[in-house]
């Protein structure tokens, strides 16, 4: 079986961080967003993986080979030379999808407990074109809403909404029939605004609701909230990858090649990097630290995302989603309260109130 992966878009909504990777690249709990996409196709029996590409396919390509061959799965990076949007690209890899099989698409910042299997056998149960995975949410707007009779045939498809329409959404994960590849022309076009209504008006697109937790990634306030709801399920399924011991408060997810020093209390929903450096004394919570950074002593992290290699200095307080990019250095004793912090930057006065610091 195949799937075919959007990851092009620029990743806006995500920077600071996206100024130094793409955003399918961003560790999420640990792994870069896309391997979650990755591990769980793999896992419900797909063999080949199309990348939709608009930049950066050299670091993309870089970062995958390895995971792709210790899979056994095939990669095709189709390379858009102008952001075809999230239905173009399926046109531009036509000769890869085409045949009698469906297909998976996904978006590429949205977890969950992938359901890939019961997508295929509710595809093949309702027959008709495709299949769109939903789930509710509290604040409908940002989203792809969705209304659905009691056997899940959708009536109407609406991206972003302005007025309140409904609170089922679009959840970025799809199964497509080949056919529907003929709906969609070889130019920059929406899914959600030029295919999808049309499928649904003509009764060719059905709902399948989402069993559990659903997020999309691609914005710090949700990337942290997502953190915690994997963690959670981490939780749940007692999986033996979350960290025991005394400075361990709740879910916390530690790389093996993380330090730790002593006094520390870590915890709830936190997640420590490969290689990441925490000094004696510690308080970190509601906080994801990437790769390389290092927090000095009796700091204290809450609601943060802190970027590759930053280095924190002794007595610092950060909360309120502060957001580091890359190599940022922040010196001691300061306060940040909601800092959006460009990458390289040094820090030497306190932010007082939520900002961007380029
Ligand atoms: N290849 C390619 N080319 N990919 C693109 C392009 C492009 O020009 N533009 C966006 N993408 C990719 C993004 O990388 C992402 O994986 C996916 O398409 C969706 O784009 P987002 O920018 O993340 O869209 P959104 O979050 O505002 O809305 C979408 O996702 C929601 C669920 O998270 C829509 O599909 C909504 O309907 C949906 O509810
Ligand atoms: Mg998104």
């Amino acid at each position: 079986m195949k799937a075919l992966i959007l990851v092009g878009g620029y990743g806006t909504r995500l920077r600071p961080l996206t100024l130094s990777r793409p955003k399918p690249l961003v560790e999420f709990c640990n792994k870069p967003m896309l391997y979650h996409q990755i591990l769980a196709l793999h896992e419900a029996g797909v063999t080949h993986i199309i990348l939709a590409v608009s930049y950066r396919a050299e670091m993309m390509e870089k970062e995958l080979t390895d995971l792709a061959s210790k899979l056994g799965v095939k990669m095709t990076y189709s390379l858009e030379e102008e952001p075809l949007g999230t239905a173009g690209p399926l046109a531009l890899a036509r000769d890869y999808l085409e045949g009698t099989e469906p297909f998976f698409v996904l978006n590429s910042d949205v977890i969950c407990d992938f359901p890939f299997k019961d997508m295929i056998a509710f595809h093949t149960n309702h027959g008709a074109e495709g299949t769109l995975v939903v789930t509710t949410v509290a604040e409908p707007s940002k989203y792809g809403v969705v209304l659905y009779n009691e056997i899940g045939r959708i009536d109407s498809f609406v991206e972003k909404p302005q007025e309140f329409v409904s609170n089922k959404i679009n959840a970025g994960l799809y199964m497509l029939s080949p056919s529907v590849l003929k709906r969609i022309p070889l130019r920059p076009t929406s899914i959600e605004k030029d295919v999808f209504p049309g499928m649904a008006d003509q009764k060719q697109l059905y709902a399948m609701e989402l069993k559990g937790y659903w997020m999309d990634i691609g914005q710090p306030r949700d990337y942290l909230t997502g953190m915690c709801l994997y963690l959670t399920s981490l939780h749940r399924r007692q999986s033996g990858e979350l960290s025991t011991g005394s400075q361990f408060v709740g879910s916390v997810l530690v790389h093996e090649t993380a330090q730790i020093g002593q006094n520390c209390r870590i915890g709830p929903n936190v997640v420590i990097g490969p290689n990441v450096i925490v000094e004696d004394g510690v308080r970190v919570q509601r906080t994801t630290l990437l790769g390389g950074s290092k927090v000095r002593a009796y700091s204290m992290l809450n609601d943060c995302i802190i970027g590759w290699n930053c280095d924190i200095g002794r007595w610092v307080r950060m909360e309120n989603v502060c957001v580091l990019g890359e190599d940022v250095l922040v010196k001691d004793e300061l306060y940040i309260n909601g800092g959006f912090i460009l990458p390289h930057k040094e820090i030497k006065v306190s932010v007082l109130e939520p900002q961007i610091i380029m």
